[in-house]
């Protein structure tokens, strides 16, 4: 089975997502790593109790971002995985230590991307008045939440919403989204081949795989 790594700094219900999928028998994949830049992520309570080998690494302990996400990296591709998946990891990479892993990164972001990029999508997307909001599953590239789309998944936005519900309602479309994806790439229907592959042609737009 195609061998996971998972980035995550918060809670972790993305992980357990994935977890849960694995578990039910609908995504073939081995976890090999679930790593963070806070020990106490959630996300490692999680991954202990399911068996899958975590890291804490404290980017405080480091002189510099690249020299954090190189020690970071290097356990990452120790740990043989050959996806790794960010699922809440909220930091920026450093921009060569993402170019090593063209095509075998992908994140989770919580918006319609490319709207709202960065922090406070929620709050952001009821500023702007948008009638639907969403989370976009994209490849990782150097550009904060920049990489190529594959696939997203839509709500709409009510009069009475708030950046609460707007958050607990995307969550549940996101924890149907990234098994998918992740489950897409597992069964070879998507790839990357210098771009995202989709069927084995150019994916044109982004995926409603959830
Ligand atoms: C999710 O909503 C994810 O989309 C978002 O953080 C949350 C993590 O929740 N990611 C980002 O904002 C990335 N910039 P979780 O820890 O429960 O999976």
């Amino acid at each position: 089975p195609l061998k996971v790594a998972v980035l995550a700094s918060g809670r972790g219900s993305n992980l357990a997502s994935l977890i849960a999928a694995r578990d039910a028998g609908t995504l073939p994949v081995e976890f090999v790593l679930v790593g963070s830049d806070k020990a106490s992520a959630g996300a490692l309570r999680l991954a202990e109790s399911a068996g899958i080998p975590t890291l804490a690494l404290n980017p405080k302990s480091y002189p510099d971002r690249p020299s954090f996400d190189r020690a970071l990296f290097d356990r990452i591709a120790a740990s043989g995985a050959g996806l790794l998946v960010l699922a809440g990891f909220m930091r920026v990479i450093d921009a060569a230590v993402v170019a090593e892993w063209e095509g075998r990164a992908i994140n989770i972001h919580p918006s319609l991307l490319p709207k709202y990029p960065g922090l406070h999508t929620h709050r952001r997307c009821l500023e702007a008045g948008d009638a639907e909001h969403g989370a976009s599953v994209h490849y990782v590239t150097a550009e904060l939440d920049g990489g190529p789309v594959v696939a997203q998944a839509r709500i709409p936005v009510g009069a009475a919403d708030t950046e609460a519900t707007l958050a607990e309602r995307l969550l549940a479309e996101e924890h149907k989204l990234l098994p998918a994806v992740v489950g897409a790439i597992a069964s070879g229907r998507l790839r990357w081949s210098g771009k995202a592959m989709f069927d084995g042609r150019p994916l044109a737009a982004p995926l409603t795989l959830a």
